[in-house]
C-alpha cells in the first residue's frame, strides 16, 4: 500500500516567533504519517533545526529552473539541499497564475529538482472556468504530460503529484471526495500509460481547503494518498489532526 504523505504549504505566512510556537505544539504531538513542512525560504533552516528528532522533513515552496549564477533573487536547488530541505513544491497554481509559470517552466524546474536530488511535489489543477467548461481532465493531463515528456514517471516517483483544483484553494470550498477521486484516477491512468509500475507506486495528494473535518473522507478514497495543506497547516493542532487522519 502507498504510504500516505501530508505536506504543509505555509505560503507567505509565518514569523520566527510564530514558527517557534508552531514547532512547540507540533513537537508535543508528533504526526503519525510521513510529513513535510514547507515554510518560506528564509525560515527553512529554523524549521530544519526545529524538527530535529521528529519524523517530519522540510521542503521549499519554489526554486529556480537555473543552475547557480547571475540570477538575482533566485534560489537554486542545491541551495535548498544545502539548507536542509529535501522536498520542493513546484507548479503551484499561485505561481502559475501570479508569476507566469508555464507548463514548460514547471517541467524545467521539476527536472532541475530531480537532478539535484530534491523530491518534487508537482502541483496540477484546473480553474473554476475550466471545470465549468468540462475541461478539467484535459487541463490536468496537459500539465502533467509536459512534465512527463522531460521527466519519466519512474523519476517523478521520488516525489509526489498534488491535484489542487484552483477553485478549492483558500475558498473553503473543498472538492467532494468523488470529484477529487475522479481526477486522481485519471492522473493514475495517464501515468500507467507511460509506466504501469510507477503509476501504482506514485503518491497523489489532494489539496484545496483540506481541514480536520474533511481530511479522513478525502484520504479514504482509493487514489488519494494524502494531502497538500495550506491554511489549516498554519495551526499546528489542525495540521496534526489532518496527519492523524492520514495515518494508516
Ligand atoms: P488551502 O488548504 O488554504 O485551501 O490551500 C491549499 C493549497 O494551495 C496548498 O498548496
Amino acid at each position: 500500500m502507498r504510504p500516505n504523505l501530508v505536506a504543509a504549504n505555509w505560503k507567505m505566512n509565518g514569523s520566527r516567533a510564530d514558527n517557534q510556537r508552531w514547532l512547540q505544539e507540533f513537537r508535543a504531538a508528533p504526526a503519525h504519517c510521513e510529513t513535510v513542512v514547507c515554510p518560506p525560504f528564509v525560515y527553512l533552516q529554523d524549521l530544519v533545526q526545529g524538527l530535529v528528532g521528529t519524523a517530519a522533513s522540510v521542503g521549499a515552496q519554489n526554486m529556480s529552473d537555473r543552475v547557480a549564477g547571475a540570477w538575482t533573487g533566485e534560489v537554486a536547488a542545491e541551495m535548498l539541499i544545502d539548507s536542509g530541505a529535501s522536498w520542493v513544491i513546484l507548479g503551484h497554481s499561485e505561481r502559475r497564475a501570479a508569476y507566469g509559470e508555464s507548463n514548460e517552466i514547471v517541467a524545467a524546474k521539476v527536472e532541475r529538482a530531480l537532478a539535484a536530488g530534491l523530491k518534487p511535489i508537482l502541483c496540477v489543477g484546473e480553474t473554476l472556468e475550466q471545470r465549468e467548461q468540462g475541461r478539467t481532465q484535459q487541463v490536468v493531463a496537459e500539465q502533467l504530460q509536459v512534465v512527463l515528456q522531460r521527466c519519466p514517471a519512474a523519476q517523478l516517483l521520488a516525489g509526489a503529484i498534488a491535484y489542487e483544483p484552483v477553485w478549492a484553494i483558500g475558498t473553503g470550498r473543498t472538492a467532494t471526495p468523488q470529484q477529487a477521486q475522479a481526477v486522481h484516477a485519471a492522473i493514475r491512468s495517464q501515468l500507467a500509460a507511460q509506466d504501469p509500475g510507477a503509476a501504482v507506486a506514485m503518491r497523489l495528494l489532494y489539496g484545496g481547503s483540506v481541514k480536520p473535518a474533511n481530511a479522513r473522507e478525502l484520504f479514504s478514497q482509493p487514489d488519494i494518498d494524502g494531502g497538500l495543506i495550506g491554511g489549516a497547516s498554519l495551526v499546528a493542532a489542525d495540521f496534526v489532526a489532518i496527519c492523524a487522519a492520514a495515518a494508516r
